[in-house]
């Protein structure tokens, strides 16, 4: 794949695809220590064929993203908070974790190498930054690797549901990503294997994507394919739900945080029946590459509910929206440590 030049990039018409820039970083783990660190320009990658990673699914990843605030810096958003789900992730599938600093460093090279590519202010296009670690010694018993190999690479990107802040419709799934005491809450390669499928029968059923049910009752909403769930109820509340198989997102947390602080708003974490969406007036799918897409109508048992409007956000998700794309683009002022310069 030949590398992406910024004049090849029409940033006014990103999707969200794979690009090849010309910087990446890496570094291996090797003898107990992270080793050979710093940025390359090759893409490709050379592991033995029986890495763990191939086989027994030791591979974790991150998603973040870069914003080019108005005056045209460049700023992340919790990156320190990227690193710590990753160590969390790596400490589950046995893989050497990656302390803070060194991630949110190495995050902040790539961009800067990378800086012509951050895509500019004024049309909530981002430099998406994937960070991903993988085990690449050949080991045919089922045991974890003694090397690894941890890379940063970063493309930039638009909107990951097509609909932006237009309002697309969902379905659920009678398949499950993760089991209940499985590793749904982490980051690993495995639960988005599992998920392709049901994936990809939404897609072609004309759905943005499909809303997994609990792996226990089938009965409660738990994630938006790659995105958190989340509701406003009939009287303002700000819900989302809570298990152990949800992948605990960021942009969720900071949006419970900012509903309560800023808009003054309740919140809960809890449990969200698929029986009773009506308490809803509003809801909608939030997540690093979702940022806050509004659920137009959510089909179940081939019925389809419509929340506020299939055409139309609802103007609790666009305040939302406003108050956390501000923040990370730099044009309001967030909670202490949530923006990074780069
Ligand atoms: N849920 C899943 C399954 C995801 O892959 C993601 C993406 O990272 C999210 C939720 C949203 O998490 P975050 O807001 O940290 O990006
Ligand atoms: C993210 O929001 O960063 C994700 O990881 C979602 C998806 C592209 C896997």
């Amino acid at each position: 794949m030949a590398k992406v030049k910024v004049s090849d990039v029409d940033f006014n018409n990103l999707g969200f695809e794979y690009m090849d820039l010309p910087y990446r970083y890496q570094a291996y783990y090797r003898d107990g220590e992270w080793q050979d660190a710093g940025l390359v320009s090759e893409s490709t990658m050379q592991m033995n064929e029986c890495a763990t990673a191939l086989h027994y699914g030791q591979t974790d990843f991150e998603g973040l993203k870069a914003y080019r605030t108005k005056e045209g810096n460049i700023q992340l958003f919790r990156p320190d908070q990227n690193a710590q789900r990753m160590q969390r992730s790596c400490r589950r599938l046995l893989m050497p974790e990656v302390p803070t600093e060194m991630f949110v460093q190495a995050v902040k090279d790539v961009v800067k190498a990378n800086a012509d590519f951050v895509p500019p202010y004024g049309n909530g296009a981002t430099l998406y930054i994937r960070p991903v670690m993988i085990g690449v010694e050949g080991v045919i018993g089922v045991h974890p690797a003694s090397e690894y190999l941890f890379r940063i690479f970063v493309m930039p990107v638009g909107n990951y549901f097509k609909g932006g802040l237009t309002p697309t419709n969902f379905t659920t799934s009678e398949y499950d990503r993760a089991a209940h005491k499985g590793t749904g809450q982490n980051k690993v390669g495995g639960n988005y294997g599992a998920s392709l499928m049901p994936g990809e029968e939404a897609h072609k059923r004309g759905f943005s994507d499909c809303v997994y049910l609990d792996p226990i009752s089938h009965k409660k909403i738990e994630e938006v394919g790659s995105a958190n769930f989340f509701g406003i109820t009939k009287d303002d509340k700000f819900v989302t739900p809570k298990s152990p198989s949800i992948l605990p997102s960021i942009t969720k947390y900071s949006l419970l945080y900012l509903a309560e602080h800023e808009l003054g708003m309740q919140t809960e974490e809890g449990d969200v029946y698929i029986d009773d969406l009506d308490r809803f007036k509003e809801a909608g799918a939030c997540g690093t590459a979702a940022v806050i897409s509004p659920i137009g109508g959510l089909e179940h048992n081939g019925k389809l509910h419509v929340f506020y409007s299939e055409t139309e956000v609802g103007p609790v998700t666009r305040k939302l929206y406003d108050t956390l794309s501000g923040i990370q683009f730099g044009d309001r002022k967030g909670p202490e440590g949530w923006v990074v310069p780069v």
